[in-house]
């Protein structure tokens, strides 16, 4: 790959009708300390300044390591938390300037299916009483009638019996649960689904029934998706278009097979250098990147480039000082949607810069409170 031309900022896809529109969006968590007073003494950057769009009837997957923001992002869309600073809108409407009733009926269209469904779905209601509470809630079961046949459709597009109706979520596999997890979401009509962790849970091979079952619905309900992993095997099948995570921004963004084929952020070639190829002799020439370091505390990010203290890309001065734009470049063989947020994307596909040895670096740890979970896992292996 050469690059051929000037790289211009981030833009909203060309093609395509734009169904979620996230400009510039920040969820910063305040931490609060004092037994009397609560003091406000720092912020968690969960995510720190994020801009995509998903199209309607496509699915975006975002990936990432835990903790670098990925659900806050997916609950900052449905406005549960609403976020500290940009917009996001919905079907051309500012979600945040809605309120009562206006509110309620959007939130028709925006569902989400949880990584974890016997924790989502209440173990003291039927399967019935799931699925009619939110039909209810949005007037979809005006009379009895309706409202069975409409549960049993629900029940059939999600590969489960009639006989379901009446059971409870303990009587079911971890893969039926998460059929009626999505039996539910699909109960509403709803537009858009954000699926967060959706198969993470369950068996590999339940995971791949999960999966194409998400796809089929896609196609028969016209459903838009946004799904969230952090198994780059997941994303990648059911994914359109992918966006990399990284301590609370996006650093890389394209079509699915092309991000698998020209990964340019350091972060995202670290990530797919991880994921072993079946291919015995592929295996053994293929690239790795051991990334060295703890993933920062996202109470403390690094300045410059967040991924600087772990990059083997890494450029003095530039790289600790300026916080790199995702943007799309212009190389040979890289499609114009391509976005990406490193001010060396060029010169690192173009081999002008070589990657060095990275040493590992103590994280600056900020005394706001010194919580545990802040921190990700010590590896890429170990987050993945
Ligand atoms: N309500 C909250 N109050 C304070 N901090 C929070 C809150 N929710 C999330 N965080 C912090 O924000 C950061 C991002 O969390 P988030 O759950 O969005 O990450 P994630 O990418 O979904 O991780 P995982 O893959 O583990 O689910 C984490 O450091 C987390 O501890
Ligand atoms: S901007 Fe610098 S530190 Fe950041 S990913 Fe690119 S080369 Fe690495
Ligand atoms: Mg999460």
């Amino acid at each position: 790959m050469t690059a051929t031309a000037e790289t211009t900022s981030a833009a909203a896809p060309k093609d395509g009708d734009v169904l979620v529109d996230v400009r510039g969006v920040k969820v910063h968590f305040p931490i609060k300390k004092g037994v009397i007073f609560d003091r406000t003494i720092g912020y968690v950057y969960a995510v720190d300044g994020v801009d995509l769009q998903i199209r309607r009837g496509e699915t975006y997957g975002l990936v990432g390591e835990s903790g670098c923001g990925k659900s806050t992002l997916g609950r900052a869309i449905l406005n549960l938390e609403p976020p500290t600073e940009g917009t996001v809108e919905f079907d051309g409407v500012d979600i945040a300037s809605l309120s009562g009733e206006t509110l309620r009926r959007k939130r028709q269209d925006i569902q989400m299916v949880f990584q974890d469904p016997m924790g989502s779905l209440d173990p003291r209601q039927s399967v019935e009483s799931l699925l009619l509470e939110g039909m209810k809630a949005h007037g979809l079961a005006k009379n009895e009638k309706e409202a069975n046949a409409r549960l049993r459709e629900l029940l059939k597009a999600v590969g489960l019996p009639a006989a379901a109706l009446k059971k409870y979520p303990h009587e079911f596999s971890g893969g039926q649960r998460q059929r009626i997890g999505i039996a539910r979401a699909l109960s509403v009509n709803p537009k858009l689904i954000v699926a967060d962790e959706p198969v993470s849970a369950l068996d590999v091979s339940v995971q791949a029934q999960v999966i194409n079952l998400l796809e089929e619905l896609q196609d028969e309900y016209g459903l838009t998706y946004l799904v969230v992993a952090h198994d780059l095997a997941v994303v990648r099948h059911i994914s359109d278009r992918i966006g990399v995570m990284y301590l609370g921004a996006l650093v890389e963004e394209a079509d699915a097979e092309e991000l698998y084929e020209h990964p340019l952020h350091p972060y995202t070639r670290a990530l797919m250098s991880a994921v072993p190829v079946p291919d015995p002799v592929v295996e053994d020439r293929r690239e790795r990147i051991l990334l060295t370091g703890d993933l920062p505390s996202p109470a403390n990010p690094p300045k410059g480039c967040r991924f600087h203290t772990r990059c083997p890309w890494r450029q003095e001065t530039r790289c600790d000082t300026e916080r790199p734009e995702l943007r799309s470049v212009q190389l040979e063989g890289v499609s114009p949607g391509h976005r990406v947020a490193c001010h060396w994307a060029e010169q690192i596909a173009s081999g002008e810069l070589k990657p060095h040895e990275v040493k590992a670096q103590i994280t600056e740890q900020s005394d706001l409170g010194g919580d545990e979970d802040l921190m990700g896992p010590a590896s890429i292996q170990e987050a993945l």
